[in-house]
């Protein structure tokens, strides 16, 4: 069952009813200035940090479920609504979302009277613009009145949420003709302020939330509107909100446009004040005047159409397989980007108070973005890396506001510090910039410290070698990729967490998916190392390489499949000798991808048993069997529920690895039968079942143990975004980015035809023609360049700004 569809041509998924299975949710905003919004118009803005400097209220898990948002309500006569539906949830006459690439359009219409909102974040500017037209449909004249409505937030969420006896006294607002300005003094070294405004003259406003809602009343009932009139309320403490009155009048046919700017504001500290308790409102005015007119704010729309054009200009596939385009095209290559920006913070998963961005979160979402705009992905690698321990280890996460790592999250996992090396391999990859690699950085953001990038690299590498166990193989610390595979930890405290709570200084648990990781990355250093003329260093790294091949080939393999670790006392984890939990996903995945068991057979014989014990209708589940008590030396995967999360979920960001190990291996059909299985475009038709967003990934869909298989949770904000982007535009379709050009090496099903790619590449753009006459999955025959026949399916960067016609034959 569907609750909507896609629109290709205007890249938007269309919902045609408010009753979706769950809020599908949508971003705006690029860099700075951030939002999350709802098909009912609900979530919340903020600017750079989801928790520092949150600027709209939302109450997350409330009941009922997305209540909070910017909310519009039309009261006519005795009648009132709201075109979003939420949160009057009145019966509408027609209904539709139409959710963007950084905009989200809804249109409800009630007794005649149609409203457009359309919400987006202009580009480069730090406000969020709601664009209304109201129409009166009917043949008589309407008069009306339409109040807004938005909650501020006073700023730190996490206060916001639980500081109860200080929030209430400090909230101040402005009222300045049409514009409403929330600040406060306390905490006076803030510079910062918000502001609502709208461009017409208005009739009435409140900005104390009780008393524009009455104290026991929600929003979807406001005394104020139900009564057709503000009361012009001034926020001293308690909860500050804006809400504007305006009256309207429509002849039969009429249209009117209104403006509204939800504005976010900083002044240098020797200008944040008018006169005393006056904020110095310049910079607010000027912002209003720049979107004044339904003009300027049409333009501003158009520009961020270009900006999205010109970004997804860079890599256009056609397969002439819908469900695949719009997929590589608009979805996947979006989702790239809102996860760069936003990491792990805030969704309608993650509260934006619970976690920053991820280090090796970050690293990865990096894949599937690099190609977008590189200038942002170098800057993000280098913050990174100035997190990033002096021995090589790291931080686990770190707050984009302040770019310091976050100590109260945990640290101790030992696959981190090999994501920045594979982060900053797709950047050169991507760029061929390799002056990355001699800049400067400190180690744990102090000044004093300092390394090049190429010595936080080394260092990332050998914190690997200098923790190795007894089996040679690497020591998984905390956890590895895996947060919840905690070998160390022990704990019997349910009031503690995994991440943070004590864990033994493990000196035997050991990780194989740490040891494929090493190898895979590790390969990718020893390059390095060589094209940068460190050949001593890259000969002791390849050593240590080599050693880890053999440690995995002698004590990684279990018969059949590759073991996932060794645990506190020794024992294998993830071997045919366990009750449960005896294959795990991960180290099929990371140790084909390193190469190991190609020629002996024992790649292949993992990938099978993938097949054979983790594969489903659903897509791949983490672990087979589930595990179904709590085992305290394996942590907190054997606490989920079976079938749910790490425990025996399809893991959406891991399945690609399988798929670009089985590209490895050659078996294109398989590979491309996995990507389909978990892909958001093929499960829109079993929306019902998914119940999450059918245009972006999730992280997790129930697995066959679950009591829903099949239902998909944690949408958006998940390292699948990149990873079934690398699958798919790298693996698949085989379009390589390499140190010295491009590869193209597809491994498609066998009965497709061909396709086609635009990709620009290094400042040319790269039209490539696969044909496939032969019906092969892999293996390309003739590569012929601008006429020319190439020696290799590896093309140059030729870095010329022109334009290069490709063609590849596989067979
Ligand atoms: C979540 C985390 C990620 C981790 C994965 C598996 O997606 O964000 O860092 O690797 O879970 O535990
Ligand atoms: C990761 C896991 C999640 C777990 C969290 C904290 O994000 O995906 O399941 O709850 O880490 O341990």
């Amino acid at each position: 069952m569907k609750f909507g569809y896609f629109d290709d041509s205007k890249r938007e998924y269309i919902i045609t009813t408010p009753l979706t299975p769950y809020p599908w949710i949508n971003y705006l905003g690029m860099q700075d200035f951030l939002s999350l919004i709802s098909n009912h118009a609900g979530g919340y803005c903020f600017y750079k940090d989801a928790r520092l400097r949150r600027i709209t209220r939302f109450r997350y898990n409330n009941v009922p479920l997305d209540m909070g948002g910017r909310y519009f309500y039309i009261k006519d006569g005795d009648d009132f609504w709201s075109p979003s539906w939420m949160p009057t949830r009145k019966d509408l006459e027609f209904y539709q979302c139409r959710h963007g690439l950084g905009y989200t359009i809804i249109t409800g219409r009630r007794n005649g009277i149609e409203v457009e909102q359309k919400f987006f974040v202009p580009v480069n500017e730090n406000c969020e613009i709601h664009h209304l037209k109201i129409t009166n449909m009917t043949n008589n004249k309407k008069d009306i009145k339409l109040f807004s409505f938005i909650e501020f937030c006073l700023w730190n969420a996490l206060d916001d949420m639980t500081n109860f006896q200080r929030n209430f006294s400090t909230g101040e607002v402005e009222i300045e003709g049409s514009v409403i300005y929330h600040k406060t003094e306390y905490r006076e070294r803030r510079n910062h302020y918000s502001f609502y405004s709208v461009n017409t003259p208005i009739a009435g406003f409140d900005t104390d939330r009780d008393t524009f809602l009455g104290l026991y009343r929600g929003f979807e009932n406001p005394v104020a509107v139900e009564m057709g009139k503000s009361f012009n309320s001034e926020a001293h403490g308690w909860s500050p909100i804006a809400s504007h009155m305006i009256e309207l009048s429509l002849l039969p046919g009429e249209t009117t446009e209104l403006i509204f700017i939800l504005g976010y504001i900083e002044n240098e500290p020797d200008k944040k004040w008018l006169k005393k308790g006056i904020i110095n409102k310049e910079k607010a005015y000027k912002m209003i005047e720049k979107f004044s007119k339904p003009e300027d704010v049409n333009a501003a729309f158009e520009k961020l159409k270009e900006f999205w054009n010109r970004l997804l200009d860079k890599f256009n596939v056609s397969t002439g397989i819908d469900k695949v385009d719009r997929m590589v095209n608009i979805w996947n290559q979006y989702q790239c980007m809102v996860t760069f920006n936003l990491s792990r913070s805030a969704s309608y998963f993650e509260s934006g108070i619970g976690r920053g961005m991820g280090f090796r979160d970050s690293n990865q979402d990096i894949l599937g973005f690099v190609h977008q705009i590189p200038e942002r992905a170098r800057e993000r690698i280098l913050d990174l890396a100035a997190t990033q321990l002096e021995d090589g280890g790291a931080y686990h996460q770190y707050q984009p506001l302040t770019k310091r790592g976050n100590n109260e999250i945990g640290g101790n996992f030992n696959d981190d510090p090999l994501w920045l090396i594979l982060s900053t391999v797709h950047y050169i990859k991507e760029t061929g910039d390799w002056t990355i690699l001699n800049e400067m950085v400190p180690f744990e953001n102090n000044p004093e410290k300092v390394g090049t990038m190429f010595e936080h690299l080394k260092r990332a590498f050998y914190h690997v070698v200098n923790n190795l166990g007894p089996h040679g193989l690497p020591l998984i610390g905390r956890a590895d990729w895996n947060d919840c595979l905690n070998l160390n930890a022990f704990s019997t405290n349910p009031d503690e967490s995994f991440q943070t709570c004590d864990n033994k200084d493990g000196k035997t648990a050991e990780s194989v998916m740490i040891a494929g990781m090493f190898v895979y990355v590790g390969k990718e250093f020893v390059k390095l190392c060589e094209k940068t003329g460190n050949f001593e260093l890259a000969k002791d790294a390849q050593k240590h390489i080599d050693n880890m091949k053999e440690a995995i080939l002698n004590y990684g393999y279990d018969g059949e499949w590759f073991l996932r670790a060794y645990d506190y006392f020794g024992n294998k984890v993830g071997s045919k000798e366990c009750d449960e939990g005896k294959i795990f996903i991960e180290t099929q995945g990371f140790c084909v991808m390193a190469g190991i068991g190609l020629d002996d057979g024992k790649a292949i014989s993992a990938l099978d048993s993938v097949k054979k014990y983790l594969d489903t209708e659903h897509g791949i589940v983490l672990v087979q069997p589930a595990f179904t008590e709590y085992k305290i030396h394996l942590g907190e995967i054997t606490s989920y529920p079976p079938g749910y999360k790490e425990n025996a979920a399809v893991f959406c960001h891991n399945n690609p690895w399988i798929m670009i190990a089985e590209c490895i291996v050659g078996r294109g059909d398989r590979a491309f039968e996995y990507w389909s299985k978990i892909a958001p475009s093929y499960r829109e038709e079993i929306s019902d079942v998914h119940k999450i967003e059918p245009y972006v990934y999730c992280q997790m869909i129930a697995g066959k143990d679950a009591y829903k298989p099949g239902e998909a949770k944690n949408s958006w904000l998940t390292g699948s975004a990149a990873w079934n982007f690398v699958a798919m535009t790298q693996w698949i379709l085989g379009i390589r980015p390499d140190f010295d050009g491009l590869l193209i090496d597809p491994c498609i099903p066998a009965s497709w035809e061909g396709f086609k790619v635009k990709r620009v590449f290094r400042n040319s753009v790269y039209n490539i023609e696969v044909k496939n006459p032969n019906k092969v999955s892999k293996g390309v025959k003739k590569v012929i360049v601008d006429g020319n026949e190439m020696p290799s399916n590896l093309i140059p960067a030729f870095s010329d700004g022109k334009e290069h016609f490709v063609q590849v034959i596989m067979g």
